[in-house]
Order: structure tokens, then C-alpha cells, then sequence
């Protein structure tokens, strides 16, 4: 990894200038790498992210029997000889939420998975049941026990799904199941995340017959194993680390040339920072953003996409601490997901929460103090957070950060922030 050092240190030094790549997108790759698993071949990825779980996920692929290496920077060349082993250790598993998407593939390509209940962020429990009974209903069966999933199935056949919630996980692992099942698979209420979008462009790449893709109605006519190929794919711009770039000049002030970020995947959230005060020019492949004066409050409620995203929320909610006026966060998809709110109390935000409700009363400015990060992005929320207060404010739990982000230190170092690692 390019970051060494079990805190990272941030201190208010003015203004943020200059220019940020945003690199690839964590929630695309994952998906990008599991759908390996459906045919042999060579595939090479680019605009691959340096992150931990990147190479968790190999590390895990790599015991199912698909080799990987890293040949040059934002660079992954995937080996599928042929050879799976349709069983995910516990040890890797455990590690990373994203495992779960091996499932849908191994399941329809072996006919039989033993996978641990997948692991990930300390934010409450994260149910797979939308995904179980997905596959059931295509002809899967399930047996749970000593904390391991055994799934088992002739070919799967299609079938219409309608999720009760357009679960991210759940739309990939059928989506990935349905590409053999034999007939049609409809899956009403789909995610329409430009990460599913970026994994059934790949897979459409490789042979799949997959129709009303960015919808949230999909429709995957299923194909015979033999017809799909490797196929090489670059992964979409991570929208949530743009995000983060933005809410750090948002703080700190000053300009930034944001490359690569995709305006047309943030939109809801772009025009809410606009609401709040930043000004945004959009270029072709590439975003500048200024930010002068104080931010002012906002209420925002999360939401599947095109919805504002959980997964921005901890950045907003720091950007409301500092804001003029107060504004209301209401979480929609986890509502254990606000324990970093503790922390930003800690450098002097003035935040109640009552069940899925934030009250932030912005405050002039924050204090620097000692803080924890919690998961990936609350522990970006808190180098914002940093950038927003007086003193120095330094991050433990960095582990947290280097599962998502691709040298955050370093790109905010780059365009003039007071941040260091170690
Ligand atoms: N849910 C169920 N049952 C299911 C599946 C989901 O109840 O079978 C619930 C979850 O418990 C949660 C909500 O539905 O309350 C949303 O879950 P979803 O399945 O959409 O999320 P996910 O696939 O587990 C992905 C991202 C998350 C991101 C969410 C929502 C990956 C690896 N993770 O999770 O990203 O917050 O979508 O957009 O793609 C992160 O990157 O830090 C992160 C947590």
C-alpha cells in the first residue's frame, strides 16, 4: 500500500489548491473481480484503486482458484483457469462485505458454494436474506449451519424477482446468477448504483445477455456456460471519494480541479453542495469546484441511488457541523450508521441524534482533538472533520480508511492540506 503508519494527523493550514484524479471506484471493482469467477480467461481491469480490500478480494478469488497480480499501477490482470473451488474461508470472508459476491457466480458456474457469513463495517447487522431468496426462487437451495451458507443447485432457472428494497448486493448476485439460468429473469426494483451499472456493462462485455441496464427493471436472458469470455473492463470513478475531495475544500476553502469525477453519478448530491454554497464548473471529464464563505445548513435524507447515498453521509454531516443554521439527516438504509457522530462531538459539533434522525447545529468551527475512525467512511469523515477544525486533530483506526481509500493523505497533501501519516 502507498500509506504506512497507524494514525493519520490533520491541522487547518488554509485553503486547499490544485488538482485531484479520483482513482476507481471500491464498489465497482469488487463486483468487477468476483464476476471472473463466470468464465476462464485472462481479464485485465485498469483504473483499479491501490486499496486493502482489492487485495482482500484477490487473496479471496485466489483460494476460489482465479489468480491475480498487479502488473503496473491501477493495473489487475485476473487469471480463471478453469479450476474453481467453490469454498470461501472463513478468514478471508470475514474481512469484507463485498465476499458475498462471490456467491451468485460460484453458485451458477459450480452448482454448490460453502461461503461463511460475510464480514465488513461495524454498523449494525447487514442481512443477506433478499439475496437467498432470490436464488431460491431461480432453484437454489440453502442450508446454515457452524456460521457457514451451503448452497447447492442443478441449473438455476429464471424467474421475476421483485425486491422489497433495491439491494445493491442482492441485484449483483442475481444479476451474476441469471447470466446461465435457463430462461429469462426479471428483477424489479433493482439497484441502478453506477457500480451495478459498471458490473453488467462488464459482463455484457463477456457475453451476457442483460437488458435495461440503469433501470431499475432488468431483464437477463440467460446464456450457455460456454458463451461467455474474459473480457477486460476499466472501473467507473469512485463517486464517494470525489465526494470526499469536494467536502474537504467545502471545509477548508479554496479551489480544486477534481478529475474523473463523473458529475452525472453525483447529480442529487451536487446540487444539495450547490444548495450549501460550493460552485461548481463541469468540464469534460473533470469538475472544479470552489469554495468561499461559510457553507450554509441543509436537511438530506439518504436514499438508494439516484437518492443522496449512506455512504456520503458522514461527509455531509460533517460539513453541517460547520455550516450557518441547522439541518436535519435522516439515514434510510442503516440505522446503526451514525457512530461517528460521537466522535465529531468529541472536536466540538453540536449533533442530537434520536433513531434515524441527525440534528446538526452548525458551530463556527471545530477543535482538533484525538478521534477514531470507525469504518471507511467515517474515517474520511473525520480527515475532513480535521481540515475543519483548529489545532490538530489526529485519526486512529486507520485500517478503517486504507480499505477504501487510494492515498487520501497524499492527494489531500498534494493540493495543500496540513495532513501527514504516522
Ligand atoms: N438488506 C437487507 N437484506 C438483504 C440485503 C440488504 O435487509 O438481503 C438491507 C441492508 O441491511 C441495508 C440495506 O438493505 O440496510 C442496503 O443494503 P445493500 O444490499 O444495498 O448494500 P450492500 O450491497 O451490502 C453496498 C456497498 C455499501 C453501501 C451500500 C448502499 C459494497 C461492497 N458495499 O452494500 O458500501 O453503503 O451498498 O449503497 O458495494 C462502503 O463502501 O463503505 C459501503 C458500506
Amino acid at each position: 500500500m502507498t500509506e504506512l503508519g497507524s494514525q493519520i494527523t490533520v491541522r487547518n493550514v488554509g485553503p486547499l489548491e490544485g488538482t485531484i484524479r479520483v482513482p476507481g471506484a471500491k464498489n465497482a471493482v469488487l463486483k468487477l473481480m468476483a464476476a471472473s469467477l463466470l468464465a476462464d480467461g485472462v481479464y485485465e481491469l485498469t483504473n483499479v484503486p491501490d486499496i486493502v480490500d482489492v487485495s482482500i478480494m484477490g487473496e479471496l478469488l485466489g483460494a476460489l482458484g482465479v489468480s491475480s497480480h498487479r502488473p503496473e499501477p491501477g493495473v489487475l490482470v485476473m487469471s480463471n483457469q478453469g479450476q474453481l473451488v467453490p469454498v470461501a474461508p472463513y478468514e478471508l470472508v470475514e474481512r469484507i462485505r463485498a465476499s458475498i459476491n462471490v456467491l451468485g457466480p460460484l453458485l451458477t458456474r459450480c452448482g454448490e458454494v460453502r461461503l461463511s457469513m460475510p464480514g465488513g463495517d461495524d454498523f449494525g447487522a447487514r442481512p443477506i436474506d433478499m439475496h437467498i431468496e432470490g436464488l431460491e426462487a431461480m432453484g437454489a437451495q440453502f442450508k446454515f449451519s457452524h456460521g457457514e451458507l451451503h448452497a447447492t443447485c442443478g441449473r438455476l432457472h429464471g424467474t421475476d424477482i421483485a425486491f422489497s428494497f433495491p439491494s445493491v448486493g442482492a441485484t449483483e448476485n442475481i444479476v451474476t446468477a441469471a447470466v446461465f439460468a435457463d430462461g429469462t429473469t426479471t428483477i424489479d426494483n433493482a439497484a441502478r448504483e453506477p457500480e451495478v451499472v459498471d458490473m453488467c456493462d462488464m459482463l455484457v462485455k463477456m457475453g451476457a445477455d442483460i437488458g435495461g441496464i440503469g433501470s431499475s427493471r432488468l431483464v437477463i436472458n440467460g446464456v450457455e456456460r460456454g458463451s461467455l469470455v474474459a473480457a477486460g473492463h476499466r472501473t467507473v470513478p469512485d463517486r464517494i471519494q470525489a465526494a470526499t475531495y469536494l467536502a474537504a475544500v467545502a471545509v477548508a476553502g479554496g479551489e480544486l480541479d477534481v478529475l474523473e469525477a463523473r458529475p452525472e453519478h453525483m447529480a442529487n448530491l451536487l446540487a444539495r453542495f450547490t444548495d450549501m454554497g460550493l460552485e461548481f464548473t463541469y468540464g469534460s471529464g473533470s469538475m472544479h469546484v470552489a469554495a468561499s464563505g461559510r457553507l450554509r445548513s441543509i436537511d438530506v435524507p439518504t436514499l438508494p441511488y439516484p437518492g443522496i447515498a449512506t455512504d456520503y453521509k458522514p461527509l455531509i454531516i460533517t460539513m453541517l457541523s460547520v455550516a450557518d443554521g441547522a439541518g436535519i439527516v435522516t439515514e434510510n438504509l442503516y440505522p446503526g450508521r451514525f457512530r461517528y457522530v460521537e466522535e465529531l462531538i468529541r472536536l466540538g459539533a453540536n449533533i442530537r441524534t434520536t433513531g434515524h434522525h441527525a440534528v446538526v447545529r452548525g458551530v463556527p468551527r471545530l477543535s482538533g482533538a484525538p478521534v477514531r475512525a470507525h469504518d471507511i467512511r467515517a474515517g474520511a469523515a473525520m480527515v475532513v472533520a480535521g481540515l475543519a477544525a483548529e489545532g490538530v486533530t489526529t485519526i486512529s483506526g486507520v485500517a478503517h480508511i486504507d480499505r477504501g481509500y487510494d492515498d487520501l493523505v497524499g492527494r489531500l497533501a498534494a493540493v495543500g492540506a496540513g495532513i501527514e501519516r504516522g
